[in-house]
């Protein structure tokens, strides 16, 4: 039997199927509808509404708590999920994944629970100036409470992450640092595993923010070796309000609960308690049980199209629009240099067109993105705007929806006179 070297290629076209929200009729006048907002939250497939519908349908109870069948059923599936979004990252111990709502919660419970108990007074935090504000403001509330401070890695002149500036913060002895995988404004794909290997020498933690990045390509943390790793199911078709904090066992073991409630302690007094072991610690109270089952479905619907495809395919279509925007006058596109370190995000500005009225005549055309900036407001200012016109392309993209808004900007340019 001949080795299959290569994975399949995506089809666009048969993904788009699994996706029901993509073929519902439109309005009365509307266009087919072109979705490029995936990198603010993606669409579902089928099998992750079926699987969240089952759950309610045949499974629905608590977990760990009734000695019934229905709640034993609920409770494995529970924890199949866990095992599920393991082996979907890499990990090598499912009691490493932590069922969060998002990116964001992962975040603020390695601040609140690692940061509390680990940073003191005049200890350095390591940020980059390209970071979404869920990567930021959680390290700034934190360092306002610890006195710890904080310090940023610029972006080099080809808009990427600048190594040098890194080498040079590293010296300071950092004990974290904190930098997303792919960056969602820019698309910029940072080498996250060079950047822990260097951490790790002077001893700082690594916290990876994967929202952007574990939706499109295989991850897999014990060869990134980072500490902590976060996403969030809503981006990588799962369910809105189901994520996963991933941390190494023994530095999650070492960190104490960040809430407290039913479900994770081990015995309480009316006084005092203490907690139970990995991962119930940090899941205080009824979890999400069905957007965790949802996910584990989203996570095993991705397998099934494989990663390395879904990534082939994004590249495929960012390359597409970003030779087509190439040729329209007064448009700037930003992202890096080098067009391989670019995941499927492309932000850019029309001279003498807000980027909201751009997002709006596209709108009018039904092509959907996002306008504004993108919880970037740092990086914005780096790049000397206010706000950027952002496409995020994914599994169910086609050339089709590129060539669509292509014409739409077109249209916006026309419309205010500036084409
Ligand atoms: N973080 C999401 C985005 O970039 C919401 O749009």
């Amino acid at each position: 039997m001949a080795t299959q070297l290569t994975a399949p290629a995506l089809d666009a076209a048969k993904v788009r199927a699994d996706f029901p929200i993509l073929s519902q009729p439109q309005p009365e006048g509307r266009k087919s509808l072109v979705f490029l907002d995936s990198a603010a939250s993606s669409q579902k497939p089928q099998a992750v509404i079926d699987a969240v519908d089952a759950f309610y349908r045949e499974a629905n109870s608590n977990i760990h708590r009734g000695v019934y069948h229905l709640s034993e059923v609920a409770s494995g599936l529970y924890e199949g999920a866990r095992e599920t979004m393991a082996a979907y990252i890499g990990a090598a111990d499912s009691r490493e994944i932590v069922f969060v709502r998002n990116t964001t919660e992962a975040i603020n419970l390695v601040a609140n629970s690692w940061g509390r108990a680990n940073l003191k007074p005049g200890d350095l935090i390591l940020v980059t100036e390209m970071e979404h504000h869920s990567n930021l403001v959680p390290w700034h509330l934190i360092a306002e409470q610890t006195g710890a401070r904080i310090e940023a890695v610029r972006l080099n002149r080809d808009l990427e992450f600048d190594m040098e500036h890194y080498y040079s913060l590293l010296a300071k002895q950092p004990k974290l640092v904190a930098v997303a995988h792919v960056q969602n404004s820019l698309g910029l794909i940072n080498d996250v595993k060079k950047i822990a290997e260097h951490a790790h020498t002077v001893g700082a933690k690594v916290l990876v923010d994967a929202a952007q990045s574990a939706p499109h390509m295989a991850l897999n943390v014990q060869e990134l070796d980072v500490d902590f790793l976060a996403l969030s199911g809503h981006k990588m078709v799962g369910p809105l309000g189901s994520g996963v904090l991933y941390g190494k066992f023994d530095i999650l073991s070492a960190m104490p609960p960040y809430m407290g409630g039913g479900g994770m302690i081990r015995k309480v007094k009316v006084d005092s308690s203490t907690y139970a072991d990995l991962p119930a610690r940090f899941e205080a109270g009824t979890p999400a049980v069905a957007d965790a089952v949802g996910l584990a479905a989203a996570a095993r619907y991705l397998t099934g199209l494989g990663l390395d495809a879904i990534h082939a395919h994004e590249t495929d279509l960012l390359n597409y629009a970003l030779d087509q925007f190439a040729e329209i006058p007064n448009i700037t596109v930003f992202g890096p240099t080098d067009r391989t370190h670019q995941n499927g995000v492309m932000s850019f500005e029309v001279d003498g067109i807000h980027p909201h009225d751009v997002a709006a005549i596209l709108d009018e055309e039904n092509v959907a993105v996002r306008a504004g900036h993108h919880c970037n407001q740092p990086l914005m200012e780096r790049l000397g705007v206010i706000a950027t016109t952002r496409a995020s392309f994914y599994i169910y993209n086609t050339r089709e929806d590129v060539d669509r808004l292509v014409a739409a900007v077109l249209r916006a340019k026309h419309v205010f006179g500036v084409d």
